[in-house]
């Protein structure tokens, strides 16, 4: 990004603070405008043809690209940043606002219950958990269900730690399993009932393959949930170059927009039985609510980030999660909540059903 021209002058004054926040989302929307206007463009057809030749690349590409970047762009740094920043049980993905909850805490409990019914999880099943993050659905479920037995994978160390910690805290342990896995080179060495994913396919390039080898982990009667956020019809990569490229540069290298349709172009061996839309409002709700905490509690985010980086990189980089913060409500938020939005997906391996 070139810090002459007039985007990357913009940027890097809302990294340094200087502009007010209604200036970075009038910046942030006419992006956003121009996403919809470059994805629109041409007929249905070519359109489709876009979206067909994104899937035939993905199919030769690995199942995930640059995860050392989003290692260190969120899933390396300090969890005390995210204790700061997230609600009780450290969910870093979209809460559920349904009429009468009103806080962070009470849409996380009610997303986790959201996710649990329709992965239809019962007691005693044996659940693996892909991308896990600070363990809010595999503590959630192991708190909730007495006699359940939770995996749970990510490919962050520190995340597993804070997972053990809190799984101790609560008397779980001995239900629960971390591991420290890429999930490109995992391979269970059991069954499962339940594999259950949030918001890491967003970071799969090659889901096919994903899908073709969770189907291998299922048990016969098993079912594949997955939550990812997406659009309501167009699927992008993150580049990590170019002058509007800013969250591919700095926080989804790497990464990708799925359209709703996405997964389920891509069945296998595993067969959509179900699928929801959750509007984007509730994930601009979650991300207002994620801002509202760095900006209330900013001397304790400065100090958890300070533990991972130089004093004087820390003002920039509190800078940068305040404009992901904005992007993702602006983004979730964008047209109430009618472009880019959750989908939620539950897929039975083919001929069980
Ligand atoms: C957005 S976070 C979601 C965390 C959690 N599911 C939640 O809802 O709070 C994405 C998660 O996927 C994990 N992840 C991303 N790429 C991965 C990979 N290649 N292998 C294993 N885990 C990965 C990250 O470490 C993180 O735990």
């Amino acid at each position: 990004m070139s810090a002459s021209s007039p985007l990357g002058r913009g940027i890097e004054l809302a990294e340094r603070g200087v502009l007010p926040d209604l200036a970075v989302r009038v910046g942030i929307r006419r992006l956003l405008a121009e996403r919809l206007r470059a994805e629109a463009r041409g007929s249905p057809d070519d359109q489709e043809e876009r979206k067909q030749a994104l899937l035939a690349d993905a199919a030769r590409s690995p199942i995930a690209v640059a995860q050392a970047a989003a290692n260190a762009q969120h899933y390396e740094v300090p969890p005390e940043f995210f204790r700061v920043v997230l609600g009780p049980r450290l969910k870093y993905s979209a809460a559920y606002f349904p009429p009468g909850v009103r806080t962070l805490a009470d849409a996380e409990e009610a997303m986790l219950a959201l996710s649990t019914e329709r992965a239809l999880i019962q007691d005693g099943m044996r659940v693996l958990e892909l991308g896990c993050g600070w363990g809010s659905l595999s503590l959630y479920l192991l708190e909730r269900f007495r006699s359940l037995r939770v995996t749970a994978v990510s490919n962050s160390a520190p995340q597993r730690l804070a997972i053990e910690q809190r799984a101790r805290q609560l008397g779980v342990s001995d239900r629960l399993e971390v591991l420290t896995r890429d999930v490109t080179d995992f391979e269970p060495q059991a069954r499962f009932d339940r594999v259950v994913s949030v918001e890491m396919l967003e970071h799969v390039r090659n889901h096919a393959e994903l899908l073709q080898r969770i189907a291998g982990w299922l048990a016969s009667d098993g079912r594949l949930f997955v939550h990812v956020f997406c659009h309501r019809s167009f699927a992008y990569p993150f580049e990590s170059e170019g002058e509007d490229n800013w969250m591919g540069q700095h926080f989804f290298t790497g990464g990708m927009m799925p359209s709703f349709d996405y997964l389920a172009l891509q069945q296998r061996d595993l067969v959509l039985e179900r699928r929801w839309a959750v509007g984007g409002e509730h994930y601009a709700r979650t991300a207002r609510w994620w801002l509202a905490n760095l900006d209330a509690k900013r001397v304790a985010a400065a100090r958890a980030l300070g533990l991972a980086l130089p004093p004087r990189e820390v003002e920039r980089a509190l800078g940068r999660w305040r404009i992901f913060f904005l992007a993702c409500e602006e983004l979730f938020g964008h047209r109430g909540g009618s472009e880019w939005h959750v989908g939620h997906y539950r897929f039975a391996p083919r001929g069980e059903r």
